[in-house]
C-alpha cells in the first residue's frame, strides 16, 4: 500500500517572486488575450486547442514553456461560465489545482486568477479567502498516528505568489481561518485513548493560552457542585472522568453587552453505554467529540482573526459515553439544574444528555444574546440529509437568516427541520417530565432538538445544528481528504463576522 502523503508541509503567501509554475483561469470560451502573458502565447493557445482541454469548471490541463533555461508549468484551471462563477467556488478550484501542484513537488506557485475575477464581476477578496481556505483545508495532515512502519515523507512546503493585492488578503484570511479548522480537525482525528475529556481541556488551555482567552475547566466537586447531572450522568463509567470546559473571548476595549454563546457536543467515545452499538456502528465515534472541536476551532478564529467588539463564550460539554459497572441504565431518572426531570429510555442518546447541561448553563449564567449548538447528535439526520447539508433547527426568524447566509458565504450547508409543538408529545415520559429518546422510530432528528427545547429559556435565539452527516466525509472530496471535515468552524466564524458587520448589532 502506498502511504499518502500530506499535499503540502506548510502554505506562505507572498506578493511577488520567481515561481516554478502558474495558475490561469480558463473560461469555457477559451479566450486568453496576448498580453496576459505574451512570452507563453503561443505555448498556451496550442495547450487551448487541445481538446482535453475544455474550459468547465475544475478542468486541468498543464503546459510548459521555457523561460531562459527553466521549464515553467501552466495550469490552465477551467472556471465555466463567467456568469456561473461563484466565490465559493474558489474553495474546490483551489483544491484541484492544490492536489497536482503536490503531485508535481511544485514549492512555490504564482497564482494569477485576478483578470477572470474581475470579468465575471466577482468579489476579489471573498474569491481570494475561498482560494486560501481551499488551499488550507487541503495542507491538512492528519497523519500524526503514522508510525514508523508507514511513517509518509515529509510534504515540501507551498508558498502562493498573489500580486494582486485583495485577493492576497482574502487568501491570507482564508489561510488562517482553514488552519483554525484544522486545529478541531487535528483533535477529531486523536484517538479515544489519548483524546480524553481531560486531555482536551487541557487543549483548550493552551489554545486560550495562544490565543488570548479565558479558559476554564469544570471537574469533578465542581462539576456536582454546579448540578451538572447529565455530564456527570453520561461519565460514571468511564475510568476518564467528564467536564464542562468553557472559554471566553473578551473584546479589548471592554463591553457590557451579552456574549453570543457556542456549545458543543464533546463526547470522547460513544461506545452507547448499556443500551450498545452494534460493532460496525461504533466503529469512528471518536468522532463523537467534534461539535466540541468545531466550537474550539472557532474560538481561536473570532480571538485570533475576526476580534469581534462582542463577547463570545464556548461551551465544551466533555464526557465519554462507556459501560461499566457503574454505567448510568434505562430507568434511571436524573434531575437537572433547572428543575426538568429525565427518564433515560435509551443510553445511546447520551449527547442531549450533556448539551442540556451547557444549555442550562449558558441561558443562567451567561445571559446570551443567542445560543448556538453544535452536535453529532442523531443517525437519523445522516439517513435525511446524507453528507450535503447539516441538520438546522431554528425557530428565531433573524438567527434563522443569519446563519443561512452564514451558511451561504462558507460553503457549510444547513437545511432547516421543523420543531412543531406536536412533536413534544414524543417526548413526554410516564414518570419523569421526558423520556431522552422515545422508542419508536419517529423523527429523530427532531426528537433530540425537541428534547433540547427544555433546556433553553424561550427568549433567548437559540439554534440547533445536528452535524452527524457532515463532520466527517468517507472519501476525498473537494478539499477534504477521508476524514474530519472541521464543519462549524467556518460557519460560525461567518456568523460572528456578519454580527461584527452588522449596525443592529452595534451599540
Ligand atoms: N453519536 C450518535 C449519533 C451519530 C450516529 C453520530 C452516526 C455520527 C454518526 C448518537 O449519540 C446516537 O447514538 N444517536 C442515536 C440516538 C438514538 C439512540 C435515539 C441514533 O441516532 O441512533
Ligand atoms: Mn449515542
Ligand atoms: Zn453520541
Amino acid at each position: 500500500m502506498r502511504i499518502r502523503r500530506a499535499m503540502f508541509q506548510s502554505v506562505h503567501v507572498a506578493p511577488e517572486g520567481e515561481a516554478e509554475a502558474l495558475i490561469l483561469g480558463v473560461f469555457q470560451d477559451k479566450r486568453v488575450a496576448p498580453e496576459v502573458f505574451p512570452e507563453a502565447f503561443p505555448t498556451l493557445q496550442a495547450a487551448l486547442a487541445r481538446r482535453e482541454c475544455t474550459g468547465e469548471k475544475e478542468n486541468l490541463v498543464e503546459t510548459f514553456y521555457l523561460k531562459e533555461d527553466r521549464e515553467i508549468r501552466i495550469l490552465l484551471l477551467g472556471l465555466g461560465q463567467p456568469g456561473a462563477l461563484r466565490p465559493g467556488d474558489f474553495r474546490n478550484l483551489a483544491a484541484v489545482a492544490g492536489r497536482r501542484l503536490a503531485q508535481a513537488r511544485i514549492c512555490t506557485v504564482h497564482v494569477a486568477l485576478g483578470p477572470q475575477v474581475r470579468e465575471a464581476g466577482l468579489d476579489m477578496n471573498a474569491c481570494g479567502r475561498a482560494f486560501g481556505e481551499g488551499t488550507g483545508l487541503l495542507a491538512w495532515k492528519g497523519d500524526a498516528f503514522r508510525g514508523s512502519a508507514t511513517k509518509p515523507e515529509t510534504p515540501d512546503p507551498l508558498t502562493l505568489i498573489v500580486p494582486d493585492d485583495t485577493f492576497r488578503a482574502g487568501v491570507e484570511y482564508g489561510l488562517r481561518l482553514a488552519s483554525a479548522v484544522n486545529l478541531a480537525r487535528d483533535l477529531s482525528q486523536t484517538p479515544p485513548n489519548i483524546a480524553t475529556p481531560l486531555w482536551i481541556a487541557e487543549r483548550a488551555e493552551q489554545m486560550a493560552q495562544q490565543s488570548g482567552l479565558h479558559c476554564r475547566v469544570l471537574q469533578g466537586e465542581e462539576l456536582k457542585a454546579e448540578r451538572m447531572e447529565g455530564l456527570l450522568h453520561v461519565g460514571r463509567a468511564s475510568a476518564n472522568p467528564p467536564c464542562l470546559i468553557r472559554l471566553e473571548y473578551r473584546p479589548e476595549k471592554g463591553t457590557t453587552r451579552p456574549p453570543v454563546v457556542f456549545v458543543g457536543k464533546t463526547i470522547t467515545y460513544d461506545t452507547g453505554g448499556l443500551s450498545i452499538k452494534s460493532r460496525e456502528n461504533m466503529v469512528g465515534m471518536k468522532r463523537d467529540k467534534d461539535g466540541g472541536c468545531a466550537v474550539l476551532g472557532v474560538m481561536q478564529a473570532v480571538s485570533t482573526l475576526i476580534r469581534p467588539d462582542f463577547p463570545v463564550v464556548g461551551l465544551l460539554a466533555a464526557a465519554e459515553n462507556s459501560i461499566g459497572a457503574a454505567s448510568m441504565r434505562s430507568d434511571d431518572v436524573i434531575t437537572y439544574r433547572n428543575g426538568v426531570t429525565v427518564e433515560i429510555t435509551n443510553t445511546d442518546a447520551e449527547g442531549r444528555l450533556v448539551l442540556a447541561d451547557a444549555l442550562c448553563w449558558a441561558c443562567e449564567i451567561e445571559k446570551p444574546a443567542l445560543i448556538v449548538d453544535l452536535a453529532t447528535l442523531t443517525g437519523g439526520v445522516v439517513v435525511a440529509l446524507g453528507s450535503v447539508y447539516a441538520g438546522l433547527f431554528c425557530e428565531d426568524v433573524s438567527l434563522l437568516a443569519r446563519l443561512e447566509r452564514a451558511a451561504e458565504v462558507s460553503g457549510e450547508r444547513v437545511w432547516r427541520l421543523p420543531l412543531h409543538a406536536e412533536y413534544r408529545e414524543l417526548m413526554k415520559s410516564p414518570v419523569a417530565d421526558l423520556v431522552n429518546s422515545n422508542p419508536g422510530r419517529k423523527a429523530h432528528p427532531i426528537q433530540g432538538a425537541v428534547f433540547l427545547t427544555h433546556f433553553v429559556e424561550r427568549k433567548i435565539p437559540w439554534a440547533h445544528i445536528d452535524i452527524a452527516g457532515v463532520h466527517a466525509v468517507d472519501a476525498d472530496r473537494g478539499p477534504f481528504i477521508k476524514g474530519p471535515t472541521g464543519y462549524g468552524v467556518r460557519l460560525l466564524a461567518e456568523l460572528v463576522h456578519g454580527l461584527q458587520k452588522e449596525d443592529l448589532w452595534q451599540d
